[in-house]
Formats: structure tokens, sequence, C-alpha cells
């Protein structure tokens, strides 16, 4: 049997996808994962939501897609942007494609051994995710930074090594600057 096509818009302004299935991650569902223990303690009692995501998915199959748009809002911990978890795929091969729509951020790319890239990202800017890359993107704006994703259905995420080590860098405001610099957490 045949799928049905289907055609959605995307609301540029909200990043809503009408009909997509929605997930929420607030502050809480990001413990251990920014430096800065003192601040995320602090900002916790407010425990905003740091991201969004309306995704339209299908069964994990291979060569079929899936698309989402996240809406990463603007805030920080510590001197650290917020930040989405961050991933490698399970299928760890599967690449991905970026599409930003609205605000001002960046990705965060790095390769199991830790080689890490960062690529600005704004309305127009395409990412491309290769293989085997973990990817995290960051709000380095005062608005919402809202993109589009698209990826294998039978990509999957995972977040084990991401959730314990981090990435090698981190991503964070030094003297009303954007600055990518080590993180003193990653070890090999
Ligand atoms: C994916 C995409 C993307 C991502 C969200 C949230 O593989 O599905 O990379 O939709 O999942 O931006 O980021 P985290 O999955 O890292 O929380
Ligand atoms: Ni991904």
């Amino acid at each position: 049997e045949y799928k049905n096509p289907l055609g959605v818009d995307i609301d540029l302004e909200t990043g809503v996808i009408p009909g997509a299935k929605k997930l929420v991650r607030r502050l809480s569902d990001l413990k251990g994962y920014f430096v800065d223990e003192k601040a995320y303690e602090e900002l916790l009692k407010e425990n905003p939501v740091v991201y969004e995501v309306y995704a339209i998915e299908q069964e994990e199959k291979d060569g079929d897609l899936n698309f989402a748009t996240t809406v990463l809002y603007p805030g920080k911990v510590g001197r650290e942007f917020f930040f989405t978890k961050g991933h490698y795929h399970s299928k760890a091969d599967r690449a991905e494609i970026y599409y930003g729509i609205k605000g001002k951020g960046g990705m965060l790319l790095q390769t199991p051994e830790g080689r890490a890239e960062w690529i600005e990202m704004g309305p127009g800017t395409v990412v491309y995710v290769p293989p085997y890359w973990a990817h995290r993107t960051v709000n380095t704006g005062d608005e919402p930074f809202i993109f589009l994703a698209i990826y294998p259905a039978d990509a999957g995420h995972d977040y084990g090594s991401i959730a314990e080590k981090g990435f090698s860098k981190l991503v964070v405001e030094e003297n009303g600057e954007v600055m990518v610099v080590d993180s003193p957490k990653w070890k090999e």
C-alpha cells in the first residue's frame, strides 16, 4: 500500500507545525548538562521551558523521512546559552538537514573523538549534519531560535554519551560576545 503524501504549513512566527506531536523540554530535563551548577539550581526555581519540538514522524523504516521544528528559547545558565540536549543518531551513520527559520543561533557538531565544529545559523541557513556527528543547537540571541530538521525515519536518538560528557566546546557569552570555548567537563 502507498502512504498518503502530506503538505503542512509551518507557522514561521511560532514554529508550530499543525497536527505535529509536541515535546517540551524544561530546565529540569537538562540536569547535569550545564557547567555552572549553582546557576542551574538557581534558575531551576523558575524551571523555564528551554525548547519545544513539533515532530511529524513515520514508522522507523529504512528510506522514510521525519521532520520536526524546534523552538529554542533565549536564556543562559551562568554564561552558557540555552541549548538542546544534543545527540548522536542511534543508527550513527544517519545524516540530517537543518534549515534556519527565525532568530539567531548555531549548531555545535562533534565526532566521537571530540573534534568539534561550530556553525552559525539564522533564517535561511542550511546545515548538513554528516553521518556520525553529534549535533546540538544553541540560541545565542534574545528571541526564540526556530529551525526545521529533516532526518531519516530510522535514525533514532542516542543521548547517552552527550548526557555524560557533553560536548568538548561550550558556547558562552563573554563581555557581550558569543564565544566558543573549551569545556572543562570534557575528558577523553
Ligand atoms: C532529530 C533532530 C532534532 C532534535 C531537536 C531536539 O534528530 O530529531 O536532530 O529534531 O531532536 O532539535 O534536540 P535533542 O533531540 O538533542 O533534544
Ligand atoms: Ni538529529
